[in-house]
């Protein structure tokens, strides 16, 4: 337990933040090889080497899983979200979800994905419960696809995510923005939210993920994003705001037809005294801040045959300590003191 006098209520933080939602990332291994993330090459067309995928013993079992969600959800946590990687490549996630949908107080069960398996599971999701997925979509070209994601892959994402709006899901799409890569395509996805149900979300590149992939020169600020979305229509900050979680939402307008599109802008406009997160990486580490390499090892407690009590106490401890916020504002202070280190497979984004 922390020195620090804690809250009474074990889910609130030394800064009055509420944390209620936890991110599970329920494997390391993708499908994809998306350049912000894993990619194969740098930016020299050098094959790049990755510490290796974890092995499944290394991975929390569903059971370990579902300890910690049930024990996170008695202290009054209500909304969970699987990540990855890639959640969908993990063997038996269906049956997984099942369980998770059997847990009194688990208001949501929310999955982003990358949308490759998404079609082929798209109806058992709903079954389980599932009405809502983030899926990632950086281009609407086919080749830009597969230089993106180092896959070819454009028609089945496509698809899944026609069949999801199809089948009633609740759709958010995030495109992470890279200067050179999606930049000419900003227009584009404006444009596609006029005709689809789904939210499209502009992602700041994050200075996290493996391999350093990051960097100054492919950065884009969600101002300038939004300044060029406002040449070819209105963009008003929308009603649907509450409870959007870290993005920023507006109304796009254009030609009498109407979108949302999202700005989710870790750098360019911190949203950490809001924050209500709370991850659990791939390796079974409970990490408070997404831009923090700060991480209690949980693995070691759940093997170790302790009591709920004691992974009650690194939930609230880590809760307690979760720290105020990164403090990346500028290009340079992203060079200079980006704290995440772990790679967003592992950590789930
Ligand atoms: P909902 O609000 O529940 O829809 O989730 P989300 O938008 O946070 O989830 P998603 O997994 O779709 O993440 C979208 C992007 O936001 C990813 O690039 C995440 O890395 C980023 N993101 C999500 N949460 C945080 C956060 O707490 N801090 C930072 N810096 N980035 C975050
Ligand atoms: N910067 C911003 N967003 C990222 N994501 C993965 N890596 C990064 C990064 N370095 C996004 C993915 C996915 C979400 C979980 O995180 O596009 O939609
Ligand atoms: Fe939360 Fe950390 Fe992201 Fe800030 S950087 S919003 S504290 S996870």
């Amino acid at each position: 337990m922390s020195e620090k006098i804690q809250s009474i209520s074990p889910l609130v933080d030394q800064f009055s933040r509420t944390i209620s939602y936890l991110r599970l990332s329920v494997t390391d291994h993708c499908n994809l090889r998306c350049m912000y993330c894993m990619p194969e090459h740098d930016g020299n067309g050098k094959p790049i080497k990755h510490g290796k995928f974890l092995r499944h013993d290394e991975l929390l079992s569903y059971e370990e899983l579902l300890r910690v969600v049930r024990v996170a959800v008695e202290m009054g946590m209500s909304k969970l979200r699987l990540t990855g990687g890639e959640p969908l490549v993990r063997r038996g996630i269906l049956d997984f979800i099942k369980e998770l949908s059997k847990i009194d107080g688990l208001n949501q069960v929310l999955v982003t994905t990358n949308g490759v398996l998404l079609g082929e599971y798209a109806e058992d999701l709903l079954a389980s419960g599932v009405h809502q997925v983030n899926v990632s979509l950086d281009t609407m070209q086919r080749d830009k696809f597969k230089q993106i994601s180092g896959r070819d892959y454009f028609d089945k994402v496509w698809e899944s995510i026609c069949t999801v709006e199809r089948l009633g899901f609740k759709v958010k799409l995030n495109a992470v923005a890279m200067k050179g890569i999606n930049d000419d395509e900003f227009l584009d996805f404006a444009r596609l939210s006029l005709e689809h149900s789904f939210q499209i979300r502009f992602i700041e590149f994050m200075p996290a993920g493996d391999a350093g992939s990051w960097s100054q020169c492919r950065f884009c600020d969600s101002d300038d994003i939004m300044k060029k979305i406002r040449t070819i229509g209105s963009l008003e900050p929308s009603e649907k705001q509450r409870s959007s979680g870290p993005a920023k939402l507006y109304t796009f307008s254009s030609g009498g037809r109407e979108g949302t599109l999202g700005f989710i802008s870790p750098i360019s406009h911190h949203f950490c005294d809001q924050c209500t997160r709370l991850r659990l990486t791939s390796e079974g580490r409970l990490r408070p801040c997404l831009l923090h390499d700060i991480e209690t090892d949980l693995r070691v407690l759940l093997r170790g045959n302790v009591s709920d009590d004691v992974i009650r106490n690194a939930i609230r401890d880590a809760i307690f300590n979760k720290p105020k916020g990164h403090q990346l504002s500028t290009v340079q202070d992203v060079v200079e003191k980006s704290h995440c280190s772990g790679g967003m497979s592992k950590i789930g984004g």
